[in-house]
């Protein structure tokens, strides 16, 4: 766990850099999921507008609603106790400009209890409209999936100069506003190297080399849920999709074979002292 902090804050995010500490950051969609990533001591929980496609079966991040992610953040507020947890602002909650991303953001701190939003782009305005309004906002730049029809597709960004030097100013410009954070995705190391060094807030890299100063994997990708989609950037920890087919099989074979429920798992007539039934559901 980087350095020591009983619960993480924005402040203690942003000044990980000075620390020299490297973040750990990682998507959660559910209650079960923000428990079992607080629990493994990750320092930042984001609610991914990935919901869309991972958990929602989308085949992009696009039609995700603002409704649908206060949903989900909600459910995993429930289980997170030490991390920051931080929501995505999802495609169309804050393109309509500053008044809207305001009005938005509040939405997700108030019935979510989110501690901080992301902003995919180069929205300086929305994101200085926010600082403004007293919500963090951890930046996004490089590969921005709610922009993937004009990027023609899910590819690296910033490979030619003109390209690197728009993402290095925007990365500054970003700071300057006040972002207390920035994620950059998909990019060449060596231009994620030179931001990570030229800004003092923290980069988180997914799919940005080892130079910046944490990294983001998402849940599903990590413990092998997502099985479709296999981006060189991910490394994958467990095969939890694998495992859960063979274990729902076996659950299957049990009962077409009679051999589930056994006795012990069966109640009798009569009830033995202190039985309890325990939490059902339904
Ligand atoms: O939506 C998401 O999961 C993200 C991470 C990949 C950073 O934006």
């Amino acid at each position: 766990m980087a350095g020591e902090a009983k619960s993480v804050t924005v402040p203690w995010v942003a000044a990980a850099p000075r620390r020299g500490d490297h973040l750990v950051m990682i998507t959660a969609y559910d209650f079960p999921q923000g428990k079992t990533a607080d629990a493994a001591g990750v320092d930042i929980i984001l609610v991914g507008d990935s919901l869309a496609m991972v958990v929602l079966g989308h085949p992009d991040t696009l039609s995700v609603t603002l409704d649908e992610m206060i949903h989900h953040t909600r459910a995993v507020r429930r289980g997170v106790k030490r991390a920051l947890l931080v929501a995505d602002m999802p495609y169309g909650s804050f393109h309509l400009g500053p008044e809207q991303a305001v009005a938005s953001a509040i939405r997700f701190v108030k019935e979510s209890g989110a501690q901080a939003v992301k902003i995919e782009g180069a929205r300086t305005d929305v994101v200085a409209a926010l600082v403004a309004a007293e919500i963090p906002v951890m930046a996004h730049l490089g590969l921005t999936p709610q922009s993937l029809h004009r990027l023609g597709g899910f590819k690296v960004q910033g490979r030619d100069d003109k390209a690197k030097e728009a993402i290095l100013a925007a990365a500054l410009e970003l700071e300057e506003v006040g972002a207390f954070s920035l994620v950059l995705e998909c990019v060449p190391t060596d231009l994620a190297a030179e931001i990570s060094d030229r800004l003092e807030i923290p980069t988180i890299g997914i799919g940005a080399g080892a130079h910046c100063d944490g990294q983001v994997l998402v849940y599903h990708d990590l413990l092998g849920l997502e099985e479709r989609i296999a981006p060189r950037f991910v490394r994958r920890y467990a095969e939890l999709g694998h495992a859960s087919r063979e274990a729902i099989a076996r659950f299957a074979d049990d009962v077409r074979n009679g051999r589930f429920p056994a006795p012990d798992e069966s109640y009798g007539a009569a009830r033995p002292a202190g039985e309890t039934v325990g939490k059902v559901y339904g």
